[in-house]
């Protein structure tokens, strides 16, 4: 059963940091800020922390195992250990297509704003409306898209030791730096508004951390509860096969349980700092009602925040673009990857050929997906009783609908058909021991598949 890859990560390091690369995305950027400072502050970093250490564990060590043991991706993975459940490994599959078709699309928007601080015309984007005429303008979405698109494509086809791990190892440390330095000069901010109120960057600090239980009910503890724990597995990356490929590219001497750790902390690290970044800021500027959600926290109330800031806000904009691009660039790397991998091993062709097909592709759907804003202009209702455009159906596709629903498959896979055994031996190759074997297997067989069933029927709008 145990075949051997051709690439793969040179050094434990290298995955760790690929990995992270992975899971470090817009999701701690924008998601995980907007989510605490709803969801009474210091009591969803609580919980949050609480099911990374349980949860996430063992969410990225089924993944990571999975491919590690097998070398194989996902299309193939769950089929070659059980004939009955080849129908999962096409599911998760689904994912990265389907996230590939429009998050090169943000990553556009995300270079286009750093383009913009970087040239100096930081105050217009701080305008009203600055950034609705930007994306449903015709051209300028696309020819940024492109770009991003191209830098993703260009690491991809670079080879995983040679692209992936290179550039990751560069590029993840950069953005641990920037990420401390804006977080460490929020804290110093101070604003007063007209209405005189004095608020500093340390109140603010104490909105993100204190844990607010004004009103808590069981009701909505359960509510951050979920929000947390959807929060958990996109951010980690684990059911869209990412994982499972980069574990494929693990050596067999890696210490697991350590690597997984050391991506969990980077992921839950960068979220916080974010929250420490973005929290008191919009907080000094705009009070707590500021934090938007999605992209307009990024793209309309930040740039808001740097404006206030004057002079000062231009170098904190140029800062926190190109931190977001550098997190967005090696998440959408992974994604990339994933399907040129499972198409590598689907046709077995080769990696650049397929790495051009692919890139192909995927501009392709981009610019529908781009189009979606101008001449595809629709109003699709959302299971959850939102609507949305192309790019919104696409997300709730697949961070919504497929997510939960692949999460709470490979639970019972790992859990039943399996068994948590199998996982273990592999987290236990090389003579390591992995010390949360028995909370993994009560997660992975009894709390996870109901959390999961129960997230699922909420983002499919059953629990209303
Ligand atoms: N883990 C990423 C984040 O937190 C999300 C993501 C990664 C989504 C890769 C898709 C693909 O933002």
């Amino acid at each position: 059963m145990e075949t051997k890859k051709k690439g793969g990560f040179s050094s434990s390091i290298g995955f760790v940091l690929s990995a992270a690369g992975s899971a470090v995305g817009v999701g701690n950027i924008w998601r995980f800020p907007y989510l605490a400072a709803q969801d009474g502050g210091g009591l969803f970093l609580l919980v949050y922390l609480g099911l990374v250490l349980t949860f996430g564990f063992t969410l990225l060590a089924t993944d990571i195992a999975l491919g590690r043991r097998t070398g194989k991706n996902a299309l193939n993975v769950f089929g070659s250990l059980h004939p009955k459940w080849g129908f999962l490994g096409k599911m998760t599959f689904l994912v990265p297509a389907i996230i590939m078709t429009y998050y090169s699309v943000i990553g556009g928007w995300i270079t286009k704003y750093m383009v913009v601080y970087l040239t100096g015309q930081g105050m217009a984007a701080a305008q009203d409306g600055y950034f609705t005429s930007f994306i449903t303008s015709k051209a300028s979405p696309i020819v940024f898209m492109l770009l991003f698109l191209a830098v993703t494509a260009f690491v991809v086809y670079s080879g995983v030791e040679e692209g992936i791990e290179r550039f990751s190892k560069l590029v993840m440390p950069g953005l641990i730096f920037l990420i401390i330095g804006i977080a460490v000069f929020s804290l110093t901010l101070k604003n007063t508004d007209a209405a005189g109120t004095v608020r500093t960057g340390l109140k603010g600090l104490a909105v993100y951390l204190i844990p607010d239980l004004t009103g808590l009910t069981f009701s909505r503890f359960l509510k951050i509860l979920l929000d947390a724990m959807s929060q958990l597995f996109f951010s980690l990356s684990v059911s869209m096969g990412i994982m499972i490929t980069y574990g494929s590219y693990v050596k067999k001497d890696v210490n697991l349980n350590r690597s997984i750790s050391q991506i969990e902390l980077f992921d839950t690290g960068v979220a916080l700092l974010a929250g420490m970044m973005i929290i008191p800021a919009v907080y000094v500027f705009s009070g707590t009602e500021g934090m938007a959600q999605g992209p307009s926290l990024m793209f309309v109330s930040l740039p808001k925040v740097f404006d206030a800031m004057g002079g000062v806000g231009i170098v904190v904009g140029i800062a926190f673009f190109v931190m977001v691009a550098v997190a967005a660039l090696t998440s959408c790397v992974s994604v990339m990857e994933t399907l040129v991998a499972n198409c590598m091993e689907l046709f077995h062709a080769p990696r650049k050929k397929t790495s051009l097909v692919i890139g192909m592709l995927s501009a392709v759907s981009a610019v529908v997906i781009c189009l979606g804003y101008n001449v595809l202009y629709f109003e699709f209702p959302l299971p959850n009783g939102q609507t949305g455009q192309l790019l919104d159906v696409m997300d709730y596709a697949s961070n919504s609908f497929l997510l939960p629903l692949i999460c709470l498959l490979t639970c019972i896979f790992a859990g039943w058909v399996i068994q948590p055994d199998w996982i273990v031996e592999e987290m236990e190759t090389g003579g390591y021991t992995f010390r949360r074997k028995k909370i993994y297997a009560v997660i992975i067989r009894y709390i996870a598949p109901v959390l999961m069933t129960v997230i699922f029927l909420q983002s499919a709008g059953c629990l209303r």
